[in-house]
């Protein structure tokens, strides 16, 4: 592909009335909407982070996010779905994603990124379903204050980062570990991230050498590890490599 590819975005806010602050509103989706279209295109301000070593690995994927302006029917919309619920929150059984567990049935996904924003339970800030899965849960779910940058969005989750995490994922990423826990036996299948051990919390310091990887160790500062919003800055080539032969394969249907 040439150019940048625009992927249209359904936000479905699932909230419950006894808690209006889950009812987020416009300003707090378009922050986001900011976020992933300055992390996608490395754009980001912060990007001037990335430790020296890494700085010809950050990569441009050439990839970007709209609100949709057109819904399944062809009418006029502003991409953004309200729906109430009576559930308390919501867990990754995928209630959220349809009508009939009291949350919001998705638009086509071979056409729409589905984004639903809710509250969720147990501390988790998002999960998403990687290409290839059933259609009707496709997509990717997000903690409604760890959405955006405005509103109800919550330090130390207020950088928009785990939409972007997310959208990795539902791009084929995996995590920059490879999710073996500490083994350095598994990695994330891309050739430009260093193998690390496990996920990094926080805002750590460089360098953290774990695997042998020395003398730079982990790549933390790499949107797909879990360190807090702050201190993530970069998809690498390889990652943007891996997200664009998704999009050439799996999620072709987005190219027009
Ligand atoms: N725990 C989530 C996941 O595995 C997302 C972590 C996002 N991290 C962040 N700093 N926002 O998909
Ligand atoms: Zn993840
Ligand atoms: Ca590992």
């Amino acid at each position: 592909r040439r150019g940048v590819l625009t992927i249209p975005v359904v936000v479905h806010v699932v909230h419950n009335p006894d808690n209006p602050e889950q009812n987020i509103d416009d300003e707090q989706i378009r922050s986001q909407f900011t976020v992933l279209n300055q992390d996608f295109r490395a754009a980001n301000p912060d990007v001037s982070q990335v430790p020296d070593v890494w700085k010809p690995l950050v990569a441009d994927t050439q990839v970007e996010f709209q609100l949709a302006s057109e819904d399944p029917l062809g009418r006029p919309t502003s991409g953004i779905v309200r729906v109430e619920t009576d559930q308390e929150g919501f867990d990754t059984d995928d209630a959220v994603k349809s009508a009939n567990s009291g949350g919001a049935d998705p638009w086509p996904s071979d056409q729409y990124l589905n984004m639903w924003v809710c509250q969720l339970v147990g501390g988790l800030l998002g999960y998403a379903q990687f290409p290839g899965g059933p259609p009707q849960t496709d997509g990717v779910v997000i903690l409604h204050s760890a959405f955006g940058t405005t509103g109800t969005a919550a330090f130390p989750f207020d950088g928009g980062r785990t939409a972007v995490h997310e959208i990795g994922h539902w791009l084929d990423l995996f995590h920059i570990w490879g999710d073996d826990d500490g083994a350095c036996s598994n990695d994330d299948r891309v050739a430009d991230t260093p193998n690390q051990a496990d996920h990094n919390l926080g805002a750590p310091a460089f360098p953290h050498v774990t695997c042998n990887n020395g003398p730079n160790g982990d790549m933390f500062m790499n949107y797909m590890d879990y360190v807090d919003d702050r201190a993530m800055f970069l998809f690498t080539k390889g990652q943007s490599e891996r997200m664009n032969a998704c999009l050439e394969g799996t999620r072709a249907s987005f190219i027009v």
